[in-house]
């Protein structure tokens, strides 16, 4: 089978959007005119909720959702609710809309490889699909829970670090502060597995693709971006009230599922803080030891590895800066520190002040300065509200022209 589909959207005139987005095994991409939707497409055509491309074991499916205007598979009309395996075919159109898919086939030798790495699990309970992500601490899987008939993911960790047990406890430990969050937008710990040595992380399967992902195809819409920033701020204040700092909030931490939930995940790099006073609101007690990634993370971390929850403000306000902007990922400053505005970094049509002044709060350089996680889940849905579309019959290149009004 395919390991990876990709979808290159297509304008009408055949001219191409220069979007694509790319699906890994076990994940799905809803395609549709709600703002919820993975492909988000502005048509009077497409239904709210139009279309699914998945990619199965057995291949990339595609199912029409039940739509008025109909899906079309190289031509063909899709009967409703009905998946289709789309191997092989090329087009997708739905309304006026289309869209290119590619497959890309890995080679056997590196699918065993990976596999290789297979996590401490019963086969007669647990089926690999395939490969979510690689990082230097592991590989996380996709994975058929079978009893419980549901997906799941699986986060491995490379038998040689799983050997040292500091690294293991320090694997175990981003299980437990993870299992203790609880919020829609913090990705579900299901259970710990240790086998002779070897050791793994059972979670929610987050169905789309992460931030970092939809950023290869690049700037995500504005009205995107600010859901994002609802969602992600709604986590960080459940952190927050939890006592714990992220330390590495960025887009490749960033999950969207098809449904349209937006979830934080890897909390390899948290750390329980203490609260101050009974405060926990930037006052956290600092926390020394080596920072998430760089590019993201606040000054104060960088230089005194003092870690809140403002620094978790500061990395997702130059992450939501990065996804709207696109491209290189170091954020462009003036000469006092302060985040760019959007509109002087390219990105057209400009925004409206709002959300710049809001992303350069978040990124300032002192953390007393940068708005708390408790008001930032309300200031994004205000933005966000302001720049729905306000007439259903758009087009998706028109995305960022609601702004405008705003
Ligand atoms: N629960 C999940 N559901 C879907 N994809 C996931 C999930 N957890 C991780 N991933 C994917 O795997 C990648 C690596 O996982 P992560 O936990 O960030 O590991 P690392 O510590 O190597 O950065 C993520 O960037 C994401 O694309
Ligand atoms: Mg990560």
């Amino acid at each position: 089978m395919s390991s990876v589909v990709s979808v290159d959207l297509v304008v009408a005139s055949g001219e191409r959007l220069g979007r694509t987005f790319t699906l890994r095994p076990g994940q799905a991409f809803q395609i549709g005119r709600s703002p919820k939707t993975t492909i988000r497409l502005e048509d009077p055509l497409i239904s709210r909720v139009h279309a699914l491309v998945e990619l199965r074991p057995e291949g990339c499916f595609v199912t029409d959702l039940g739509s008025s205007n109909g899906t079309f598979l190289d031509a063909r009309r899709l009967e409703a609710h009905v998946p289709v395996e789309a191997t092989g075919a090329t087009e997708l159109r739905i309304g006026d809309q289309r869209l290119l898919l590619s497959f890309e086939d890995e080679d056997e030798d590196a699918v065993s490889t990976r596999f290789e790495l297979a996590p401490p699990l019963p086969r007669d309970e647990y089926e690999l699909i395939g490969v979510l992500g690689e990082g230097e601490q592991g590989v996380v899987y996709s994975a058929e829970q079978k009893l419980l008939n549901r997906k799941v993911a699986v986060k491995v960790l490379r038998p040689e670090r799983a050997r040292d047990e500091a690294l293991r406890e320090r694997f175990l430990r981003q299980a437990w502060l993870c299992a203790d969050v609880r919020s829609p937008h913090v990705v579900d710990v299901y259970d710990v597995r240790t086998y002779k040595g070897q050791v793994c992380m059972i979670m929610e399967l987050v169905q789309g693709p992460s931030a970092a992902d939809l950023l290869r195809g690049g700037p995500l819409p504005l009205p995107e971006v600010l859901r994002v920033g609802e969602h992600i701020s709604r986590a960080l204040l459940a952190l927050q009230e939890a006592g714990i700092v992220h330390r590495a909030v960025k887009p490749s931490n960033i999950l969207l599922d098809p449904s349209g939930a937006v979830k934080l995940c890897d909390f390899g790099a948290a750390r329980q803080v203490l609260p101050t006073s009974g405060q926990l609101a930037g006052g956290a007690t600092p926390v020394v030891g080596s920072f998430g990634t760089a590019d993201y993370a606040a000054p104060e971390l960088v230089r005194s590895a003092q870690a809140t929850s403002q620094g978790d403000v500061y990395s997702l306000g130059v992450s939501l800066h990065h996804l709207a902007r696109g491209g290189d990922s170091t954020p462009p400053r003036d000469e006092e520190g302060t985040l760019l505005p959007l509109s002087a970094c390219g990105v057209l049509p400009a925004p409206a002040a709002a959300v710049d002044s809001l992303l350069a709060a978040m990124a300032h350089p002192d953390p007393e300065q940068r708005p708390t996680p408790a008001v930032l889940p309300e200031l994004f849905r205000s933005l966000r509200v302001g720049c729905e579309p306000v007439s259903e019959a758009t087009s998706v290149v028109e995305d960022w022209g609601d702004l405008l009004v705003s």
